[in-house]
């Protein structure tokens, strides 16, 4: 939902629109800039000076209508030590360039160079995923125009000493930041537009690139069995649907790598209503659903050469007269069991029903699972970090790898015997919930790994602390954060490539 254009520009000029230079804990400059910030002659020392601008790291000095410089601003941020600088730092220092451009600028040029050196290409290629990201917001429902509103049709040049290579570079981290978008779009949007068929719509719109999508309707989800999933929905007027994406980019015949997507377009809790203070936030009980589906669109987009499978349960948790009760038990997919002691605890059975049909269908790799599933990660990581649940030592260190250099970070947490007792079931194998507030996300993750099929190597992710609402960077001012799909992208790229 970005109306906004990002290009690449050499040093020489001429530069539109307002003027962004990077200058270190010294304030010292590169070559480039310097040519640029001479014009105005003594200006940015005695400002900085003014203001106590020291280019401290993340730091911005705006001067208005440079004397010397025909430009609206001159926007010197600070880099810090530049040699410190990791790849993620450069995504971050692009968000905050693009949040000093003044708001009713319509051209911008950032000046991709570190007083040490000019910016390698692929680092002018980080910086402006950065600006992309921070670019977005989502206003389709403002209707009416204020004076500081952002004009339509925004460009960013990227000024950089070889504009060809950054241009290649960024060709990959585009789609990226497309699947960021699209995950928040979806994320934001309120559960009276975007309910289950209309998802299930939407994702279906990645077959224009090249990504195979199906889409189970009640009936053939009936048809497998997929009780679990299907109980929750039984109280919406908007039918269920299973989405299955698939790219194939890797090579023919290999173990694909698999997604899994927590798609609650809305809960209500069900019969074991919620209360209704920050209910609304409920429309964002889908953001699992709306990685996976950014996360498809990044990788095809990209060309990623891996073979890999989205799939999601979107569903709708409503209480009505058709509506699942507590007490009920129903069978799932692996045939397990189910008693429903808690409606409000749907998640997990959409999910188990959607794992055990990707494990058993796909024989994965490995099989990773994002939900926005308790309320209990959030009690005990905040919105720091998403909690990591898994049964594979290698696939979640590399998750931790993934997360420290995307910045989406995920802290594990235990599994373990004595936390599964806690949802044995009295009248069927197991339940829904534990039955008391301890460990709740514990015994939440444990109850999903009951229905993770051939030991197949899993993880899961409870997102409920950082797909919406989470905390606000320099590349997110989103209410949907689009949390995971930047992360799972470079665990893929890391690792799993031919
Ligand atoms: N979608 C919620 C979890 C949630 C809460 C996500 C707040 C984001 C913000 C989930 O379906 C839920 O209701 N979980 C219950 C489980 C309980 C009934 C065992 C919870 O966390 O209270
Ligand atoms: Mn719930
Ligand atoms: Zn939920």
């Amino acid at each position: 939902m970005t109306d906004f254009k990002i290009g690449f520009t050499p040093f020489a000029g001429p530069f539109s629109g307002a003027i962004i230079v990077f200058c270190d804990d010294r304030l010292k400059f590169g070559p480039a800039t310097t040519r640029i910030v001479a014009k105005t002659g003594d200006l940015v020392q005695r400002a900085a000076k003014a203001d106590g601008f020291t280019g401290k790291r993340g730091t911005a000095l705006t001067l208005p209508v440079p004397q010397g410089l025909d430009a609206p601003a001159l926007i010197v941020i600070g880099a810090g030590k530049a040699g410190e600088l990791e790849p993620n730092d450069l995504v971050t220092l692009g968000g905050t360039a693009m949040g000093k451009v003044p708001g009713r600028a319509r051209e911008a040029t950032i000046v991709a160079e570190l007083p040490s050196k000019a910016m390698s290409a692929e680092q002018a290629a980080d910086l402006a995923l950065g600006v992309a990201l921070r670019a977005y917001s989502f206003d389709r429902y403002k209707t009416k125009k204020k004076d500081d509103d952002k004009p339509a049709n925004r460009t960013v040049s990227i000024a950089v000493a070889d504009a060809a290579a950054a241009r290649k570079a960024y060709a990959v981290r585009e789609p990226v930041a497309e699947g960021v978008i699209m995950a928040r779009d979806l994320v934001n949007e309120p559960a009276n537009v975007l309910y289950p068929q209309e998802f299930a719509r939407r994702a279906t719109g990645l077959k224009k690139q090249r990504i195979s999508v199906d889409v189970l309707d009640v009936a053939a989800m009936k048809k497998l069995g997929m009780n679990a999933l299907l109980g929750v929905g039984q109280g919406s007027k908007h039918d269920s649907r299973l989405v299955v994406m698939r790219w194939n980019g890797g090579k023919k015949g290999e173990a694909p790598v698999a997604f899994v997507g927590k798609g609650v377009c809305f809960d209500t809790g069900g019969i074991s209503i919620k209360p209704a203070g920050s209910m609304e936030d409920m429309k964002g009980d889908m953001a699992g659903a709306a990685c996976v589906v950014g996360l498809m669109h990044a990788l095809a987009g990209r060309k990623a050469r891996v073979n890999a499978i989205g799939v999601i349960g979107v569903v709708e948790n409503m209480p009505d007269g058709n509506a699942q009760r507590p007490g009920d038990i129903v069978k799932s997919m692996s045939g397990q069991t189910i008693e429903i002691i808690n409606t409000d605890a749907e998640g997990r059975l959409v999910l188990a029903d959607a794992l055990w049909y990707t494990a058993t269908k796909f024989k994965p790799k490995f099989m990773v699972n994002l939900a926005t599933l308790t309320g209990a990660i959030i009690v005990a990581l905040g919105h720091e970090n998403a909690g990591m649940f898994s049964n594979d030592d290698t696939l979640s260190d590399r998750l931790t790898k993934a997360g420290q250099a995307t910045g989406e970070l995920v802290w594990r947490m235990p599994l373990a015997k004595e936390y599964d007792k806690l949802i044995d079931s009295r009248f069927a194998d197991v339940k829904n919930t534990g039955g008391s507030r301890s460990a709740g996300a514990i015994t939440a993750a444990q109850f999903l790994q009951r229905f993770v099929a051939n030991k197949t190597p899993w993880a899961h992710l409870d997102i409920a602390g950082t797909g919406f609402d989470s905390r606000q960077t320099e590349t997110n001012k989103s209410w949907g954060s689009g949390w995971g799909v930047r992360l799972l992208d470079r665990l893929v790229a890391d690792h799993y490539e031919s």
